[in-house]
């Protein structure tokens, strides 16, 4: 403002020097006046119409309505303070439920926990007790063969009815060669192989082939008798079969050798055949003891069978005789050696060679 008087002065001043002193003044005046109309005053006049407005508007809600709306906040505010109380409760008592379950929880958890402690003592204790019987039981093993051998040092050297002696291949220890066996029920000596390089010693070869040099397609009379070479192939004879495995009872062991140059065993802890009459009927094959898997070779009560003397049922025996046949692929016998299979897998698996023993049952075996 004083800026605006200062260049207002000035002006009189100028408009002084060309007009009259007293008409310069009041036209000052009357500029002042109007500057104070249209600008200060009205500025003035706004600012406090305005402070009017805000101070009428603040006294409206100071009044009543300003008065209940803090009453609603305030009501809104204590419902919301109830309600956080009850929450803060609940919470509360979550929480002591917690609590209880993490005690329950934790005394269960010590339970089980002495439970399993507990069974795992009671696992130890038969696991020792378990070796402590294996060990008592391989010590009364051990003290029956040593019964066993004194009982057969002692026994009279067994004879025949001839008083000759009776020679089996369990006589020639450790022979892999052609010896004289001499056995109850078979009038004369006979030649035979005896094996002692593949599972132990003592055990007669009943039956091998293994190139095709032999014919196995014989007649029941072959069969019987036996045929081939004891040095290459050849089968041992059901008569002989029979009577030996009569007098004492005797393990079969079979030996396989396929074109995947594998060697498999197939072992019965019992073979005993019948005779003549029964048609060298299989009367008994005991456990069968393998590395082979599904190998379905021999069963019980299942007669012998030659292209003279069908006593198969199976079509798989057509043409494939010499063998106790039963519903399988394998005849150790088939006639042709490039037909020689066994069953494994429900598969037919060609066969290279095969070598089939029999030897005096061991009670308890080594
Ligand atoms: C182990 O054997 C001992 C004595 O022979 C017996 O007292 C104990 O109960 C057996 N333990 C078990 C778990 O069978
Ligand atoms: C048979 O072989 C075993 C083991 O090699 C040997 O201890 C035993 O003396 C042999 N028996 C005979 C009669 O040669
Ligand atoms: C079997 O063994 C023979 C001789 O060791 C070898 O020549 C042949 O390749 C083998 N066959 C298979 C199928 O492994
Ligand atoms: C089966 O056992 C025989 C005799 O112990 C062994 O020579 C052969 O390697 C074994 N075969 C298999 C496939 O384990």
């Amino acid at each position: 403002m004083s800026m605006l008087i200062l260049f207002l002065i000035c002006c009189a001043t100028f408009s002084g020097s060309t007009g009259n002193y007293h008409n310069g003044l009041d036209i000052v005046k009357d500029t002042i006046t109007g500057l104070e109309e249209k600008c200060g005053t009205c500025g003035y006049q706004k600012l406090s119409s305005q402070t009017s407005e805000t101070s009428e508007t603040i006294q409206k809600y100071t009044s009543q309505e300003y008065e209940s709306i803090i009453k609603e906040k305030d009501s809104q505010i204590t419902k919301l303070q109830v309600q956080l109380a009850s929450k803060k409760e609940n919470i509360k008592d979550f929480k002591k439920q917690l609590e209880i379950k993490t005690v329950e929880c934790e005394a269960r958890l010590e339970e089980k926990s002495n439970q399993l402690a507990d069974q795992k003592s009671i696992i130890q204790s038969l696991v020792a007790n378990c070796s402590s019987g294996t060990q008592q039981i391989n010590e009364l093993q051990n003290k029956v063969k040593f019964l066993e051998i004194q009982m057969e040092a002692l026994r009279p050297k067994a004879v025949l009815e001839n008083n000759k002696e009776i020679l089996t291949c369990e006589s020639f220890e450790n022979s892999s060669k052609i010896e004289v066996l001499q056995i109850p029920g078979i009038a004369e000596p006979f030649s035979a192989l005896c094996d002692a390089e593949v599972a132990g010693s003592g055990w007669i070869v009943i039956q091998r082939r293994f190139d095709g040099s032999v014919n196995f397609d014989r007649i029941w009379e072959d069969y019987r008798f036996g045929f081939g070479n004891l040095n290459g192939e050849f089968f041992f004879g059901l008569e002989k079969l029979h009577q030996i495995t009569k007098w004492k009872p005797h393990e079969l062991y079979i030996q396989l050798k396929d074109y995947n140059n594998r060697t498999l065993y197939v072992r019965f802890e019992q073979f005993e055949i019948e005779n003549e009459e029964s048609d060298y009927m299989i009367k008994r094959v005991g456990n069968c003891i393998t590395n082979a898997t599904n190998v379905k070779i021999l069963q019980k009560n299942i007669k012998f069978n030659t292209r003279d003397k069908i006593n198969c049922k199976y079509f798989s025996c057509v043409g494939s005789y010499g063998w106790w046949h039963i519903a399988s692929m394998s005849n150790l016998n088939v006639p042709k050696y490039s037909q020689l299979y066994w069953e494994e897998y429900n598969k037919a698996i060609k066969v290279k060679s095969t070598k089939m023993m029999i030897k005096p049952k061991r009670w308890l075996q080594d």
